[in-house]
């Protein structure tokens, strides 16, 4: 049997029939003689209104029913006569499927998004945790429908990684050793080559270094995974565990990636109000009123562009009493950021950052003192991508990797590129759940993945 979601037989002008809803019933409300129990089954922000008479049902079956419960009701479906929905279900038999007598943890009212945050595992029953789930979900097709229609090629690159790609050492160890009586080294040190590779292993922070390898072979290709980051930064912005999605072109300077990343971005968004528009309705009139408008804002302007250099000017200019102090090669604070963004009301591309503030790998400037870098700057999430041109001449990236102590012995076949068939290229890293807080107006990232790792907290 095909079973209908909520949302097709919603759909679905087939009065008269039999169907079958299943799902877990939102409210319960009637009179003696008859009962309305709106079901969600998780399809649509949508319930579909389920009709009991109550003279055809024990009492016994309908005090089981309550707010919470699963059930299964077979029935007729038909043209509603109350507002707000088309058609109604007629319930000729219920099966119930998950009953129970405690107090249901979801109350209807009055539920705070901390609350609900250490309740998880029942979170998803919510309509806004649906709503930020199907909209994420949006995103990803969106996203791979983005690359694949543009000739981009998906590629897979590791999770396990032997590389720190930022060069931050911000990374978590992955090992087999005992804790406990590690094998050491004769000074003392761990000893890794007993370890399960042979080598230290950490989780990745990002997949450029070996998108990069694919996109000097492939031209065009992105990766999407997950990345994670012991930064211990409690923010409502960073998480431990997020997912990034890398382009990484071939034959592309900054100013291609800066298209490129201009209209990926106006494309999803534009792709969310088109097939989402229920959800963001209802996070525009829950969360936040200017939701829609600011989506708007994104699709329909150019993007401000501009260097660091500027940027600072504009800065210092302002009158502005900023916490941090602006002066020129400082690194940019969420302040500033959202001073910029609201100053020229529009997202902001900012470019030729100064290269002490930059990873090894960016492209340097003829000034020799900034590098190829890019960081869009969004309302409110501040830096939603960061990326770059890459250096790709031998000499001048091993002599970055020096100055910056990036082990260039372990990076031999990073190095190896730029040795043979070297080529001009960029790319950039886009983090999903930034994109998301965007696009839903939710104002923290631990409401906008399903199981958020931030410190002390992987309950789930
Ligand atoms: O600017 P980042 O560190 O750049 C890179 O990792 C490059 N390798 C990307 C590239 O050029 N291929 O990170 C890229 C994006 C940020 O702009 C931000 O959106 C997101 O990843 N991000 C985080 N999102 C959530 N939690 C964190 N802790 C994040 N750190 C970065
Ligand atoms: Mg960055």
């Amino acid at each position: 049997m095909i079973i209908k979601t909520v949302k097709e037989l919603l759909s679905s002008t087939d009065y008269g029939s039999k169907v079958e809803v299943k799902g877990w019933v939102r409210s319960k409300r009637g009179s003696k003689e008859v009962a309305f129990l709106p079901i969600n089954d998780g399809s649509t922000i949508k319930n579909i209104q389920v009709v009991v008479n109550l003279t055809a049902f024990s009492e016994d079956t309908m005090k089981k029913i309550n707010i919470g419960a699963c059930i299964c009701v077979n029935g007729e479906l038909v043209q509603s006569q109350g507002k707000g929905q088309t058609v109604e279900v007629i319930a000729k038999e219920i099966e119930i499927y998950g009953a129970f007598d405690e107090a249901y943890p979801l109350q209807k009212q009055g539920m705070s998004l901390e609350y609900l945050r250490e309740i998880a595992h029942l979170r998803p029953r919510t309509n806004t945790f649906g709503a930020v789930f199907r909209v994420r979900h949006a995103m990803t097709y969106g996203i791979h429908k983005f690359f694949n229609d543009r000739g981009f090629y998906n590629i897979h690159t590791p999770i396990i990684t032997g590389s720190d790609a930022e060069g931050a050492g911000q990374m978590f160890r992955v090992t087999t050793l005992d804790m406990n009586n590690p094998p050491k080294n004769p000074d003392g040190t761990i000893d890794y080559k007993e370890d399960f590779f042979g080598k230290e292993t950490n989780l990745t922070v990002s997949g450029q270094l070996e998108g990069e390898l694919a996109a000097l072979a492939l031209s065009k290709i992105y990766t999407f995974g997950p990345t994670f980051r012991a930064e211990n930064s409690n923010t409502p912005r960073h998480a431990a565990e997020f997912w990034m999605i890398e382009p990484e072109m071939a034959f592309h300077d900054i100013n291609d990636n800066m298209d490129v990343a201009e209209d990926m971005l106006k494309y999803l968004v534009k792709y969310a109000l088109e097939h989402c528009k229920d959800d963001l309705e209802f996070l525009n009139n829950m969360y936040d009123k200017e939701l829609l408008k600011k989506l708007d804002i994104v699709v329909n302007n150019k993007f401000q562009r501009m260097t660091y250099t500027d940027a600072i000017e504009v800065l210092k200019s302002s009158g502005k009493k900023f916490e941090f102090a602006v002066e020129w090669g400082v690194d940019l604070q969420k302040e500033h950021e959202n001073f910029l963004v609201e100053h020229f009301k529009r997202p902001v591309i900012l470019t030729g950052y100064p290269k002490d503030i930059k990873a090894f790998y960016m492209k340097l400037n003829d000034d020799g003192k900034t590098v190829r870098a890019m960081d869009v700057l969004f309302p409110y999430v501040g830096e939603i991508i960061g990326g770059s041109q890459r250096e790709e001449d031998y000499d001048k990236l091993l002599k970055r990797m020096r100055e910056m102590h990036i082990p260039e012995k372990e990076m031999w076949w990073y190095l190896e590129t730029r040795k043979f068939g070297t080529a001009p290229h960029s790319g950039f890293g886009l983090g999903l759940e930034r994109l998301i807080l965007f696009v839903t107006g939710m104002s923290n990232i631990r409401d906008v993945i399903a199981f958020p790792r931030t410190p002390k907290n992987a309950e789930f």
